[in-house]
């Protein structure tokens, strides 16, 4: 068997170490200070996020990974002013918020655009919500629908749309609202594996393409890693920050770098954070009941 010897993860080109001390010096978007929060469970009370810090940079595309049930959702759920913290501070712009606003776009795994409404109407919603004339409001979702290649459909309806479109939709009504930040709970996770990729690249487009900056939850490795600038890996049980990893591999990205030794690295190593060794033998001792006859007349399988 060869054995690929992996660099460290943490091994930065001068290149990716100049662009990251860049990151760093620019405005801060958002700041999570000391964020717990508390729910009311039904054996008692449960921490699902304790003492979360954060910065996120302005053009920055922070991923936050980690297993199911550590927080994740509530993490974004908060920060989206859609639950209030038990304790701790969400700063957007160095100005506290506690309730959901324009500036703040939300996407979700859900499929969450109005079924009653077309393409175009269901972008132009929010601006006509904030105040827009119905005629800047139809160019401005005009001009979204064509940025997410959607020209073609603005007067279709949801449910005349697939998965992947669907959600090309609600990144450009998210997005037509001008927020500082977009907060994407797992996006992609109802999509096909190809669907996905597809939407993992208009995504890294529209990020360079467009000043916003981007806080993405996913639960798949090879996603965060290629989209991350930085990669926030949450344990469970309390959800806790474990770990803050600069991501080495060289922007901008392209699906070619998926099997680059830096980009192998640095998904062993979350991937060793998120599953610790041996986690996974558990499923060794699994009770399996035979549910038919195993007998066969190829001989053994295995
Ligand atoms: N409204 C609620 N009431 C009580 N407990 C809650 C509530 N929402 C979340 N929790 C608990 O908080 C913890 C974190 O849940 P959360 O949904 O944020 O996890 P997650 O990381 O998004 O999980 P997944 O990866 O499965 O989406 C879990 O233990 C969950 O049971
Ligand atoms: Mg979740």
């Amino acid at each position: 068997m060869i054995r690929l010897k992996l660099p460290d993860y943490k091994y930065q080109t001068e290149k990716v170490k100049e662009r990251f001390s860049r990151l760093k010096r620019r405005s801060i978007t958002m700041e999570v200070r000391n964020l717990t929060k508390k729910f009311q469970g039904i054996d008692g009370p449960v921490t699902a996020l304790k003492n979360i810090n954060l910065k996120v940079h302005k053009r920055e595309f922070v991923c936050v990974i980690g297993p199911s049930g550590c927080g994740k959702s509530t993490l974004i759920r908060t920060l989206a002013g859609l639950e209030e913290a038990t304790s701790g501070e969400i700063l957007l712009d160095d100005k506290v918020v506690t309730k959901p606003g324009p500036e703040r776009g939300m996407v979700y795994q859900e499929y969450t655009l109005f079924p009653w409404l077309t393409v175009k109407k269901n972008i132009m919603f929010g601006l006509l919500e904030s105040g827009a004339t119905r005629s800047n409001a139809e160019s401005e979702a005009r001009q979204w629908t064509s940025l997410v290649g959607l020209e073609k459909f603005e007067n279709h309806y949801p449910s005349q749309l697939s998965g992947g479109m669907k959600q090309r939709v609600a990144i450009a009504r998210a997005l037509a609202n001008q927020p500082k930040i977009l907060l994407m709970d797992e996006p992609f996770g109802a999509l096909d594996a190809q669907t996905r990729a597809k939407m993992q690249v208009y995504l890294m487009e529209i990020w360079k393409n467009i000043d916003i900056t981007i806080l993405f939850i996913t639960h798949d490795l090879n996603e965060a890693v290629y989209l991350a600038d930085r990669v926030v890996v949450l344990k469970a049980n309390p959800g806790e920050i474990q770990e803050i990893i600069e991501v080495p591999v060289p922007q901008p990205r392209n699906p070619s770098q998926f099997i680059t030794p830096e980009f192998l690295a640095t998904k062993h190593h979350i991937e060793t954070l998120i599953h610790p060794k041996g986690e996974l033998k558990e499923v060794d001792n699994l009770n399996l009941v035979r549910m038919v006859n195993v007998k066969s007349d190829i001989g053994d399988v295995f």
